[in-house]
């Protein structure tokens, strides 16, 4: 390779950094900072120091597993996707209000999931499977109004679905699978404006989910509400 070859992919190694995160100094005073940095310190368990980059030393818009929008500067995607990941998700998650995709799909990942995920008024797509996240799920998760995707698939989630889940407008794919949800169905399930069902055996069109009954709920297997259209 020659000199001038070797100058041109410089150049654009630096315009392409320089695009995706325009600041050198750090900058301790942005609350999305302090939030990945919560976010971080939930993590009790982190085996193949994946979130070591996450450090004070650089800014937060080039560390990995992360969206940085230059034009807002602020993270709009986060996704630590089969990490190995132990921990919980903090509280100030909520400081993050220009998020569209999260995923901590893949990982451990327990206690609850906190009603300060519903802040997240941008979020589109959340998931959150194959962790075990226990206790209930938060009801105001209906506040999120833009959310399209919302795949809980395989955790260990208890009590009632709330019903209020069903006034998200454009949500149009929603896995709750794989859970220990007690109760039956909420009938608002019949009447998600954007959303097919497609349960394995069980068709619903009509707008009271009556047939999945309660005995379908207590089995595992069968409590997936799986649904998709793409
Ligand atoms: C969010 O994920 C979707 C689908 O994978 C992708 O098309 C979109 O660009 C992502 N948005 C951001 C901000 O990362
Ligand atoms: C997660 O753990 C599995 C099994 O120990 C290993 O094969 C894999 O490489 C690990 N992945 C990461 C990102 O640490
Ligand atoms: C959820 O899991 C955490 C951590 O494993 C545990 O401390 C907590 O008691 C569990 N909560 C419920 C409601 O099961
Ligand atoms: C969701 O509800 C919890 C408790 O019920 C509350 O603390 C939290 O502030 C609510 N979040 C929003 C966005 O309203
Ligand atoms: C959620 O993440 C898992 C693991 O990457 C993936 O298999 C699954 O398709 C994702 N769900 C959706 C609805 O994209």
């Amino acid at each position: 390779m020659s000199v001038l070859h070797l100058l041109f992919l410089l150049l654009s190694l630096i315009t392409i950094s320089f695009l995706h995160c325009p600041i050198t100094v750090t900058s301790h005073s942005v609350p999305e900072y302090h939030a990945l940095l919560a976010l971080k310190s939930s993590i009790t368990s982190d085996p193949s120091s994946s979130l070591q980059p996450w450090s004070s030393s650089t800014h937060h818009c080039s560390w990995p597993f992360i969206t940085f929008d230059p034009t807002t500067l602020s993270i709009t995607a986060i996704d630590l996707t089969n990490l190995n990941l132990t921990g919980s998700i903090p509280l100030s998650i909520r400081h993050l209000p220009n998020l569209v995709n999260l995923s901590l799909a893949v990982n451990s990942f327990s206690n609850n999931i906190p009603p300060d995920v519903a802040h997240l008024s941008n979020l589109r797509y959340l998931n959150l499977s194959n962790n075990v996240f226990n206790g209930s799920l938060p009801s105001n998760l209906s506040l999120l109004q833009n959310l399209q995707i919302l795949d809980l698939y395989n955790n260990n989630l208890i009590e009632a679905l709330p019903a209020d889940l069903a006034g998200i407008p454009v949500l149009r794919h929603l896995h709750l699978g794989g859970s220990f949800f007690s109760g039956s169905i909420p009938s608002e399930y019949g009447q998600f404006p954007a959303l097919e069902y497609r349960t394995p055996g069980v068709t619903i069109t009509s707008t009271v989910p009556s047939v999945l009954s309660h005995s379908l709920m207590s089995d595992r297997s069968f409590i997936a509400i799986g649904c998709h259209i793409s």
